[in-house]
């Protein structure tokens, strides 16, 4: 059952519709004309999890355990090595009750990248401290995933009902692993109290994946027919908002921008709004799916080349130059705020 559902997840991704806003458009960064650089001086390089990247950029979470899911975890983590870009695996909850075929499909993703490279486990917040060991020896993680999918789960027929004790599971779980916990939603995003409240048992990592990107209320519609749920499409807090509000938390709470991620612009909006770095998902998975590894290499080659470009643009040499950057804000986000 899991195994089919990952796999429709993937299918049904590339037949969603709707089109959300993160609001990264209201957003508005200014021109340099008089930038004092070269192209080829842009750094893009920095330190994420203890160790350099060569992007700002995070293929983020989505499959793992079946052999569908192992040959996209391949060409995911061959375009991560290339790239020399953190990674993400889908959820392993479906590795702890399954077999070497589902292990391998997890596996593969540390063996393209290597230990100088950044791998991610992935759980559900229902996890127990057993189970986030297991996550974390199969791919060596540098860091895990706790993933908050309350609306997907509520969308889902045989979804979870019951949400009661998640943050005393995730608290017991920081406290016993000796690796980052990032705890991040799936679409709908994370408000400054949710934050807030993750940061008071000790998080120190939050991924906000907010509205306009994929959208699981979709998702699982196209999966449970057995009731509209179009009403709810628009659901969740616009990405660019929740990053806003969560950035007012102290600094050593990292933030990781998703939801909606696509462009350049997007990226570099994200660092300058004050994310470590941005995360990219479903934009990744069209292109994979649609035009193979070729293609979604050339979709990275020109994202990577765009991101320098504005850097250039804003005269910023380095990300942490990027990161002081002034911007305003303007339309729905500033009314928002
Ligand atoms: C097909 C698919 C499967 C996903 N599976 C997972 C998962 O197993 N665990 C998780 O934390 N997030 C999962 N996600 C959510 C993404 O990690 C991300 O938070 C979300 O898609 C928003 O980013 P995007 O708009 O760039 O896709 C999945 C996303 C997609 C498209």
């Amino acid at each position: 059952m899991r195994k089919n559902r990952k796999k429709e997840h993937v299918e049904n991704y590339l037949k969603t519709t709707f089109k959300g806003d993160n609001l990264f458009d209201d957003v508005y960064l200014e021109h340099n004309a008089l930038p004092d650089l070269n192209l080829s001086d842009i750094d893009t390089k920095l330190q994420f999890l203890g160790k350099t990247i060569d992007y700002p950029i995070i293929i983020n979470a989505m499959t793992g355990g079946t052999d569908f899911a192992r040959e996209i975890n391949r060409e995911l983590s061959l375009l991560a090595k290339n790239f020399n870009i953190p990674m993400a695996v889908g959820s392993e909850t479906i590795l702890l009750c399954e077999d070497d075929v589902c292990k391998e499909s997890f596996k593969v993703v540390r063996e393209n990248i290597g230990d100088e490279g950044v791998v991610i486990a992935n759980l559900s917040g229902h996890a127990t401290i057993e189970d986030a060991k297991i996550a974390m020896d199969v791919i060596n993680g540098d860091a895990i995933q706790i993933h908050l999918n309350v609306a997907q789960e509520l969308a889902m027929d045989e979804g979870d009902r019951d949400f009661k004790g998640i943050i005393n599971n995730i608290e017991d779980i920081v406290k016993n692993i000796d690796k980052p916990v990032i705890v991040k939603e799936v679409g709908f995003g994370i408000s400054k109290d949710v934050a807030q409240r993750l940061y008071n048992i000790g998080v120190r990592y939050v991924d906000i994946s907010g509205h306009g990107g994929t959208n699981f209320m979709e998702i699982e519609n196209l999966r449970n027919r057995n009731m509209d749920l179009t009403e709810l499409y628009s659901w969740g807090i616009p990405s660019a908002l929740s990053l806003i509000k969560c950035r007012e938390l102290p600094q050593d709470l990292k933030i990781i921008s998703s939801g909606g991620v696509r462009t350049a612009s997007d990226v570099i909006k994200s660092i300058v709004l004050g994310a470590e770095i941005a995360g990219i998902s479903g934009e990744i998975l069209a292109y994979l799916v649609h035009g193979g590894y070729d293609n979604t290499k050339e979709y990275l080659d020109a994202l990577t080349y765009k991101i320098k470009m504005i850097m250039l643009l804003m005269g910023k040499k380095d990300i942490e130059e990027l990161r002081s950057a002034e911007y305003k804000i303007t339309g729905q986000l500033k009314e928002l705020l």
